[in-house]
């Protein structure tokens, strides 16, 4: 039986980085895809990992995101993973409709990823406009896929970029 549920960072997130480095190597961190993650914090309670006996088997991020000067609250997905021998039941779909499920359960309007359009299709992924939304760094307009999470808004365009970090105010 395999649950998944929000991830609790005491207890995951070590077992996340793992999977994440297995599953994607050193090249990772290289991607500009990790522009819009260095030195911004993922929100745990919309973060979804899947649990074999207690044990991190799928994981998929979500991070806070602007796009141009845009006030649509939007969020990039990823990185999503699952275990090699847990492939092929589902898991990584569920994950990421359960995590777009709290997503708009927080009032985020918009979910923006890096990915195969083949695969997040299904989901409700839609290629961006070409150079409606522009990343920090190359990248194959192809997969850049986004979804409205909120029917109401418009789709915002420019680049997109992680929150200025906070500083403490004097
Ligand atoms: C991509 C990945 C998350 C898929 O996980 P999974 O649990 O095997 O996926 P699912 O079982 O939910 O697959 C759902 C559907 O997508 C299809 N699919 C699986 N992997 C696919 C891929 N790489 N490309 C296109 N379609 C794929 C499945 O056949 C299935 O189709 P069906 O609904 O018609 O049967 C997993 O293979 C993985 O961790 N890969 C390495 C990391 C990666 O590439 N992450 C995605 C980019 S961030």
């Amino acid at each position: 039986m395999i649950d998944i549920r929000s991830e609790n960072p005491a207890q995951h997130a070590v077992a996340i980085e793992a999977l994440y480095d297995r599953t994607f190597g050193p090249g990772h961190f290289a991607k500009t895809a990790e522009r819009l993650r260095e030195g911004s914090q993922s929100l745990p309670q919309c973060n979804r990992v899947a649990l074999h006996e207690g044990e991190v088997v799928g994981a998929c991020r979500i991070w806070p995101v602007e796009i141009g000067d845009s006030p649509v609250r939007s969020v990039f997905v990823g990185p999503l993973a699952v275990d090699q021998d847990y492939r092929g039941q589902g898991l990584g779909h569920d994950l990421v409709h359960k995590a777009l499920e709290a997503c708009r359960e927080q009032s985020w309007q918009l979910a923006l990823i890096v990915g195969s359009p083949v695969y997040f299709r299904p989901l409700g992924f839609q290629p961006v406009l070409a150079g409606q939304i522009r990343l920090p760094g190359p990248q194959d307009p192809d997969r850049i896929l986004m979804q409205l999470l909120d029917a109401k808004i418009d789709s915002p365009s420019g680049l997109a970029r992680r929150p200025p970090s906070r500083r403490q105010a004097f």
